[in-house]
């Protein structure tokens, strides 16, 4: 029997069907790069319990009280927008063909659609009603109509270089099998792998068995580093400093959403589905700018028991490098100052790579950097 944990609502969605029969469906539904990604997550049960794009008593369940109609957790409302003019032509039973750049990639059958409320989903989600905000921005900008129904995926996106780190949840949960693992740890990333992220999930890895690096590749907002980047500098950071018995690389193809503390349980949910026991949650997870406290994210899981949500939280409070100790710490575990702390902020890191600076090894793995550093250049002359 199976040590690890059940999906969520405990059963692996499985709606691919690449042998579905679309020719005789005539209509179609173009959507866009973040529908495809949630088209395929809730194909491969990466989205498990979810069937299909939410309806409206479930959106409005979720939006309000983070859980499905039927009490499951969920805090993040997973829905296909479109405009006016396109809901006009839908019809309730009728199957649509789901279109990105003119390929068909799965099939719709519509049980509903509705205007939601946009401003209260932006007040509850994500805190704000800001259009600063990169995940309120694009709520508001993807269409005001969503459209409900189950899906089939009928083909799957091609991943390109992320071909052999793309483990599906039934994939990674048969590895995790094989391996003999029982506790896996999963980690959440949009960034580079820094010092204190490597911290961190080493500290985790010391009291399980092993550590899944599960880095979001999905939509991401422009001056996040791009994932093909990032996946280069995983490689090498993982070849030359992390035991390979014990950790395995695998990619998150999901849209960020920036939604800071309700992102931490829907990440969370989703590393459940791949198999895992335990997730890492730090400082600001899914943050951005100012929006959330340091540690909403972590706060936010006292809403739900563990045996409910099925998952462990595992928190960790800021990390840096303290010269005085000459090694990672934390305030937990660091008596000394600010002066001693070695602390950037993304954006003075991201100015420092463009410009082809170092930052400290103390900061980032030489390695790393390297090939960040030549990434971004490659990017900004092709
Ligand atoms: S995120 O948007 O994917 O959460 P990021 O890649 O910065 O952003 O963080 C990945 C994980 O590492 C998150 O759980 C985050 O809370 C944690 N984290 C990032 N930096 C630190 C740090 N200096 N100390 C502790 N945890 C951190």
């Amino acid at each position: 029997m199976s040590l690890l944990p059940k999906p969520h609502g405990g059963k692996l969605i499985q709606a691919f069907d690449p042998t579905y029969d679309v020719t005789k469906i005539e209509k179609e539904i173009a959507i866009d790069a973040i529908a495809l990604s949630d088209l395929e997550l809730i194909g491969v049960g990466l989205f498990s319990p979810l069937t299909g794009f939410l309806g409206k008593a479930d959106y409005e369940s979720v939006v309000s009280d983070m859980r499905l109609s039927d009490n499951t957790i969920w805090s993040i409302p997973v829905t296909l927008p479109v405009s006016n003019e396109v809901s006009e032509t839908l019809e309730v039973g009728e199957e649509y063909k789901l279109t990105y750049e003119n390929e068909v990639y799965g099939v719709i059958k519509v049980s509903e659609w509705f205007e939601p409320d946009l401003k209260k989903e932006a007040r509850e989600v994500y805190k704000t009603e800001e259009v600063a905000h990169p995940g309120v921005k694009r709520l508001f900008e993807r269409g005001s109509v969503y459209v409900a129904g189950e899906v089939t995926l009928v083909k799957k996106p091609e991943k390109g270089v992320f071909g052999d780190v793309w483990l599906e949840p039934k994939e990674t949960r048969a590895l995790f099998e094989e391996k003999g693992w029982k506790t896996v740890v999963g980690f959440q990333t949009r960034n580079p792998i820094h010092r204190a992220h490597e911290y961190i999930q080493k500290a985790a890895l010391e009291t399980v068995d092993g550590l899944f690096v599960n880095p979001l590749v999905g939509e991401t907002k422009s001056d996040d580093i791009p994932a093909d980047v990032r996946l280069k500098s995983y490689r090498v950071l993982l070849d030359n400093y992390y035991p390979k018995e014990r950790v395995q690389l695998g990619v998150y193809p999901a849209a960020m959403r920036y939604a800071g503390p309700r992102e931490a349980i829907f990440h969370a949910i989703a590393r459940k589905n791949f198999g895992c026991t335990h997730f890492i949650v730090g400082r600001d997870h899914a943050g951005v700018g100012d929006y959330y406290g340091t540690y909403d994210a972590q706060h936010i899981f006292s809403n739900f028991t563990e045996a409910e949500l099925g998952i462990k939280p595992l928190f960790f409070e800021h990390s840096f490098y303290c010269t005085k100790c000459e090694g990672m710490a934390s305030d937990k575990t660091c008596p000394h100052g600010k002066e001693d702390r070695v602390i950037l902020s993304g954006t003075k890191v991201r100015e420092l790579l463009r410009a082809g600076e170092l930052p400290p090894s103390t900061f980032s793995r030489k390695e790393v950097v390297e090939v960040l550093i030549d990434g971004m250049r490659e990017k900004t002359t092709v």
